[in-house]
């Protein structure tokens, strides 16, 4: 199962984030895949919106690999591992909040190699035009398959 679709602007990218956001239950991980400027952060915002967490205490992470948010429905891990080295894997201990029953985020989940777990929502953002972004949301085990189909993306007006 795959959902494929086009963002028309970052606005509909966060409105696609906070409906991961409403389905999300503790311990579900997306990864956002995509290039510099695909639109992964504002994507973590509508999450954190959707959870009921001020969007703007998101921001891209600059030297600080992990964002931890308690303030919303269920705490909000956002992850951001660009500047994680490889040789630095296994070392930062981000994957603890893997078990800690929140919601994981994870930017650059490429670096993350073998540590990313099996079930998980994968969502690929990639540049079309200045403010057009292809989606595509793939699950990877039951949980996050679960999590998609509760989305209901087929539904009229998503
Ligand atoms: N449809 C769209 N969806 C998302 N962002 C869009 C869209 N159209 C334009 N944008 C713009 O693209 C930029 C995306 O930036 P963002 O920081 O979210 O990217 P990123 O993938 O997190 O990059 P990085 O790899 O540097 O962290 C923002 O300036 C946003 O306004
Ligand atoms: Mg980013």
């Amino acid at each position: 199962m795959t959902v494929e679709l086009v963002s028309h602007s970052s606005l509909h990218t966060q409105r696609l984030g906070e409906r991961i956001a409403r389905e999300a239950r503790p311990g579900d991980v997306i990864a956002l895949w995509g290039e510099l400027g695909t639109g992964k952060t504002v994507l973590a915002r509508g999450i954190a919106e959707g959870l009921g967490i001020d969007e703007e205490e998101v921001t891209s992470p600059t030297f600080i690999i992990l964002h931890e948010h308690s303030t919303g429905r269920l705490p909000l891990f956002h992850l951001d591992l660009y500047r994680l080295a490889t040789s630095d894997l296994g070392s930062t201990g981000w994957e603890e909040c893997l078990d800690a029953g929140g919601v994981t985020v994870i930017e650059w989940p490429e670096r993350a190699g073998d540590a990313l777990p099996p079930d998980r929502l994968d969502v690929r953002l990639a540049h079309i035009a200045e403010s057009k972004r292809g989606v595509v949301l793939e699950p990877t085990g039951p949980r996050s398959r679960e999590l998609l189909e509760g989305m209901r993306l087929d539904a009229p007006g998503a």
